[in-house]
């Protein structure tokens, strides 16, 4: 079936402009064009739309108001501003409205390739509540003590990227988040980014500092809240397998974005857990409460989709690039694609299926190595190597802190 997309402009030019150079687009895009935000608003009320590509600089009502109307009333729509501004406080205001930032004149491949991924992975979920759920939230709780450490660097006289970049490196939300500002138009990057450090360069210490201090781009998670006995656990395998894939892939001689991307997707891959457990706690803690093996099979049959299916809709709907979206889809079966060689995937399973084998969370247990996958590619034989990194790995963290976890083969 086509998916109905609607685009806002002021200009009539513009709207011609674009009907023509998406003209190519028109069996498998149903395109609506209006002049401004109320006529959107009613042809939201009137019929359903997958996306909406709108204008920022419109005279009553703007893009990011129209935006934050549509996120509030039509929450499963994807939304994405396209703008001839590229002033840095346009899309700060409209930084909670809008998924995606892109600059006129549009790019219709772009375009057609940002909308592609993110209509691929929202169909692979079948819960209509789901798709609302992740389309509506601005940001993933960030863990309390990295947020106060990240807002403590950033009030300093002159921080430096790199120490933003090793704090915003250990939080799955903080660092989601970056990649999606990163990724925007906006920024002025020319084809997409997974290096945190590079994205954190692009934006620049001053408007990371705008983003995080004034306009409070990441959320802090709620101590009381459900999500905030478990984002610790979450948080520590997130990181141990973010630094594991980044080793197996630097072992593989890989090109330097790959060993970057594996960090990244290491980091992201579980961050559908988190949107389980922060809006869906009560259905989720009993999924939690199963043998940890069957995590993945039962979120399908309970939830409709697994935590890898939702975290792939949530970064590819934020406009992350497509081989993360891949790493994060497929982390628990790589054997589901057609892969035949070494990818930031491959680093993602293996890194997440031997790191979670022990550890202290059942949350985190719940992967298995997939050995068709390997022999396909042709890497079984490096699996104990990729053990030994972990052993190595297990063993430098209890020497920095003695009694927090055991030693495989250790006493
Ligand atoms: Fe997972
Ligand atoms: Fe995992």
């Amino acid at each position: 079936m086509p998916k109905r997309l609607l685009f806002v402009d002021d200009e009539a030019l513009v709207l011609n402009g674009l009907r023509r150079a998406l003209h190519g687009m028109r069996q498998e895009w149903d395109m609506h064009f209006v002049d401004s935000g109320a006529a959107a608003l009613q042809a939201l009320d009137q019929e359903a739309y997958d996306a909406i590509i709108t204008d920022m600089r419109m005279p009553v009502m703007d893009g990011a108001q129209l935006l934050e109307e549509v996120r509030q009333r039509h929450p499963n729509i994807i939304r994405i501003v396209l703008s001839g501004q590229s002033s840095r406080e346009a899309v700060f205001r409209s930084i909670t409205g809008a998924h995606q930032f892109l600059l006129k004149p549009c790019d219709p491949q772009e375009l057609v390739a940002r909308l592609g991924q993110a209509f691929a992975m929202r169909d692979l979920l079948s819960n209509q509540t789901l798709k609302s759920v992740i389309s509506r939230m601005p940001s993933i709780p960030s863990l309390p003590t990295l947020y106060h450490e990240l807002t403590a660097v950033l009030r300093l006289e002159d921080p430096s990227l790199a120490q933003i970049e090793r704090i915003i490196s250990k939080d799955v939300g903080m660092a989601a988040k970056i990649l999606q500002l990163a990724n925007s138009a906006f920024i002025g990057t020319r084809g997409r980014v997974s290096s945190l450090l590079q994205a954190v360069s692009l934006i620049g210490t001053e408007s990371v500092r705008t983003l995080v201090l004034s306009v409070h781009v990441f959320s802090q998670c709620d101590g009381d809240s459900e999500v905030a006995a478990y984002l610790p656990a979450l948080w520590d395998h997130s990181v141990a397998v973010a630094s594991l894939a980044q080793r197996i892939a630097s072992s593989q001689r890989c090109p330097k974005a790959v060993v970057e991307e594996s960090f990244t997707g290491g980091l992201l891959h579980d961050i559908g857990k988190v949107v389980f457990l922060a809006e869906m706690s009560g259905k989720y803690r009993d999924i939690l409460g199963a043998d940890p093996a069957s995590i993945p099979a039962m979120e399908l049959e309970r939830l409709g989709c697994t935590h890898a299916q939702v975290g792939a809709y949530l970064i590819s709907i934020w406009g992350l690039p497509v081989s993360l979206v891949h790493a994060v889809a497929f982390h628990h079966f790589p054997s589901q694609t057609a892969e035949t060689q070494f990818s930031s995937l491959t680093a993602v399973h293996a890194a997440d299926a031997i790191a979670s084998s022990n550890d202290p969370s059942a949350l985190n247990r719940d992967v298995a190595l997939d050995g068709p996958y390997l022999d396909r590619i042709g890497l079984r034989e490096r699996e104990p190597l990729w053990l030994g990194f972990h052993e190595e790995h297990l063993v430098a963290k209890a020497q920095r802190e003695p009694g927090e976890r055991k030693v495989p083969g250790g006493p």
